[in-house]
């Protein structure tokens, strides 16, 4: 699909010529840790494109009257110059929406935003990124020309991604026999697992791995979970 898209961007002008339009507004949607940045990252690389990050949340909880003033800068800067602008941490725009309170100048402020990407032709991609599923507010996603999903690895993706990490460690254990353990987690979380095993084989000094090292990682990746879910129960 972003292969498609990128075969559009390159044939842009021409399409333009026909009439038509060039689809230019993706949202990237699905939990933490499954690829969204990293995508976008990619899809500017392949398109040469500049990639420009701007964090929703920062930006709106900013100071509000500067809050107006930043979001015009950034479209304006991006009708200029071709690029990806990513907007990072989208849900935040869509929370504050949902806001009831009296926070009208918020409200202006947002409203701008979405009427913003509406209007906006922009000269290479614009896309956000949110970890809002199917819950997020049709009048937000509606605005985009594609969804596109992001989802947690399965068992046999977590076996590739698990040779993938170790291809260059030589390892004294099988790792396949850890992919259903490690099921529900992110690839982020994944490859944190995978970098403090070896920082462990490295910190005692040997040269294969060896399965507590993997144990191990697992064990403090799991805590770090157990952690972060007693701080915010609902995510
Ligand atoms: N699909 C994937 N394949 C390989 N590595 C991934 C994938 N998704 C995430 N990662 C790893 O996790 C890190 C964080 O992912 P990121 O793109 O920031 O996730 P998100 O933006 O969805 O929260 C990436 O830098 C990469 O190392
Ligand atoms: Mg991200």
């Amino acid at each position: 699909m972003l292969l498609g898209l990128v075969k559009e961007f390159r044939r842009a002008d021409e399409i333009r010529r026909h009439g038509l339009r060039v689809r230019s507004k993706l949202l990237f949607c699905g939990p933490p840790g499954c690829g969204k940045t990293l995508c976008a990252e990619i899809f500017a690389a392949e398109l040469g494109l500049p990639l420009f990050l701007v964090k929703l949340d920062r930006l709106i909880s900013s100071y509000l009257g500067e809050t107006a003033g930043n979001v015009r800068k950034i479209f304006e800067f991006a009708r200029k110059q071709p690029c990806v602008l990513f907007f990072d941490e989208f849900d935040a725009l869509a929370r504050s929406r949902d806001d009831s309170s009296e926070h009208n100048e918020l409200r202006r402020v947002v409203n701008s935003l979405l009427l913003f990407i509406d209007h906006i032709q922009p000269k290479g991609f614009l896309i956000a990124a949110t970890n809002l599923d199917r819950s997020l507010d049709p009048a937000v996603w509606r605005r985009f020309d594609e969804v596109v999903w992001f989802d947690k690895p399965g068992r046999s993706m977590i076996g590739r991604f698990l040779r993938l990490k170790f291809k260059n460690v030589d390892l004294t254990f099988d790792p396949m026999q850890h992919a259903a353990a490690l099921e529900g987690y992110s690839y982020a979380e994944i490859e944190r697992v995978c970098t403090q095993a070896v920082k462990s084989m490295i910190i005692d000094r040997r040269k294969q791995m060896q399965e507590r090292d993997f144990n191990r990682a697992l064990e403090d990746e799991a805590r770090r979970r157990a952690g972060q879910s007693r701080l915010a129960p609902t995510s």
